[in-house]
């Protein structure tokens, strides 16, 4: 039998129709919400406590370590700030827990356990530093950059410093041996400071972190003259 309805009756019709949509939308994003709370409360992936790959070079920062990056890291960028990972997965955790998810954290490593941060994870090879390799739209997109390059070595340097300075709006903290300072002055005009990142497991190179700001935690090891 086909049932004929009035204009207003169409009408209505469709008005129900569209509030069902925005409902289910609204549930949708509330659903959303709440999965992102428990992700980082409860269910984020502490990256330091997965094991160390030494192929790649993994030396995981101790947790007061990674706690003092983090804080140094959230001082230097506003509640909504962005911050890139280059080859600090310890990172990532800490950033979300003190931020309470505010921040947006960029990982780029290697490392594909790390998928487990889904979008927030990129795969990175430091041998394909720049576009097409990493996004054209990440180029001065992030208002801190933190980079723990894999290898004490010029090469693997200069590429991660590439990357680091095509993401960065200007802030960068450089973790690395302090052998690498010479490079770290000349390509990332940025200076050692008192604070010495340390390590789960000890290393035999001695480490330092580096800044290209100015910063009231972590002071320069040098006055400035
Ligand atoms: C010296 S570790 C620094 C880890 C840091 N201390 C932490 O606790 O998060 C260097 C990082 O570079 C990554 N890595 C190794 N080879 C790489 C490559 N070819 N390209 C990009 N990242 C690489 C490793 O997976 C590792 O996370």
């Amino acid at each position: 039998m086909i049932q004929f309805f009035s204009q207003h009756q169409v009408l209505q019709l469709l008005d129900e129709k569209l509030t069902a949509v925005e409902e289910h939308f609204l549930k949708k994003k509330q659903l959303q919400q709440i999965d992102t709370k428990v992700t980082v409360e409860n269910k984020i992936l502490k990256g330091n406590e997965l094991d160390e790959n030494w192929q790649l070079s993994q030396f995981w920062y101790d947790d007061y370590t990674a706690t003092e990056l983090a804080k140094e890291a959230l001082i230097q960028v506003s509640e909504k700030g962005t911050i890139a990972l280059i080859g600090c997965p310890s990172l990532y955790y800490f950033l979300k827990k003190k931020s309470n998810d505010f921040v947006t954290v960029k990982l780029l490593d290697i490392d594909k356990r790390f998928e487990a941060y889904t979008d927030d994870f990129f795969h990175y090879n430091y041998n394909n530093p720049l576009p097409p390799h990493i996004p054209n739209k990440w180029n001065k997109e992030f208002d801190l950059v933190i980079i723990d390059p894999p290898f004490l070595s010029e090469e693997c340097f200069l590429k991660c410093a590439l990357t680091a300075k095509y993401l960065s709006k200007e802030k960068i903290i450089i973790c690395t041996g302090v052998v690498m300072e010479s490079f770290v002055k000349k390509l990332l005009k940025a200076k050692k400071t008192n604070f010495t990142p340390k390590h789960k497991h000890n290393l035999g190179n001695e480490f330092a972190c580096f800044i290209n700001y100015s910063s009231n935690r972590f002071t320069f090891a040098e006055k400035e003259s």
